[in-house]
């Protein structure tokens, strides 16, 4: 299985140096070429960089860790080579206004995840991951002992469900879904009470993270 990693950001670099830590090969692509290309020396021969057409053409599995604004226009240009992917979103709905602060870009209730499967040919399998923890979370997070932190996920797809528990598991973490789409705001920040920042901060492990899913369910 080959992941494409599109953005090497906060987010980006670490799934990408966590993966590869698992054995997992990825494929990265960034704006600026030159940061995946570097990123991809870096890790050695399970990485290596491509444009975002060929990082996605190749890949089983695209993971878009890039800003929501970024995966919109992406998926626009590129629909047809997502055809049959699982693609994974870990975006949130936030952006900054024209003084600096953060702001939530979509109205209450309307989460980003909501938005981006739709834009999804109906042959993707859409799923939520990798945005539920801050990114200095997410990069010394994983392996923890003695018991391993949760990474919860959220899709309609059990192909999609076996690809990313495989993922995360390689990340050094403990995979949990937490339902489907329609669920997908639970993992978002600002609001979702199963992102890092609705969970106080704090890194779940699995029991914690069940009775947490459990929690918010009707009824
Ligand atoms: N940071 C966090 O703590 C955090 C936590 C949870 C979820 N998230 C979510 O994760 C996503 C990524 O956040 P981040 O903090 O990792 O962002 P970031 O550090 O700003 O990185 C963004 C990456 O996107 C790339 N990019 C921008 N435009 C692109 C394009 N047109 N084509 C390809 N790549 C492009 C950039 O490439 P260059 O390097 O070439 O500029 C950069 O590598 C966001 O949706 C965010 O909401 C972030």
């Amino acid at each position: 299985m080959t992941t494409a990693i599109v953005g090497v950001g906060n987010i980006g670099g670490a799934l990408a140096r966590h993966l590869v830590a698992g054995s997992e090969s990825v494929v990265l692509a960034a704006k600026d070429q030159s940061r995946a290309q570097a990123l991809a020396d870096e890790l050695g021969p399970l990485a290596r960089a491509a444009s975002v057409e060929d990082a996605i053409a190749g890949a089983d599995v695209v993971v878009f860790a890039v800003w929501l604004d970024t995966i919109k226009e992406l998926i626009a240009k590129d629909a047809r080579l997502l055809e049959n992917k699982v693609v994974v979103d870990p975006s949130n709905p936030l952006g900054f206004d024209e003084s600096g602060q953060m702001i939530r870009t979509l109205p209450e209730g309307q989460s980003a995840g909501s938005v981006v499967a739709a834009l999804l040919p109906a042959s993707a399998q859409y799923v939520k991951a990798f945005g539920t923890l801050g990114a200095d979370a997410l990069a010394s997070g994983a392996n923890r002992e003695p018991r391993r932190a949760v990474l919860f996920y959220a899709t309609d797809d059990d192909a999609a469900a076996t690809a990313i528990e495989r993922l995360i598991r390689a990340a050094g973490f403990e995979p949990v879904r937490a339902g489907g789409i329609a669920d997908a705001g639970r993992l978002e920040v600002p609001g979702g009470d199963l992102h890092q920042g609705g969970l106080n901060g704090e890194l779940v492990d699995l029991d914690q993270a069940r009775a947490a899913v459990a929690a918010e369910l009707p009824g």
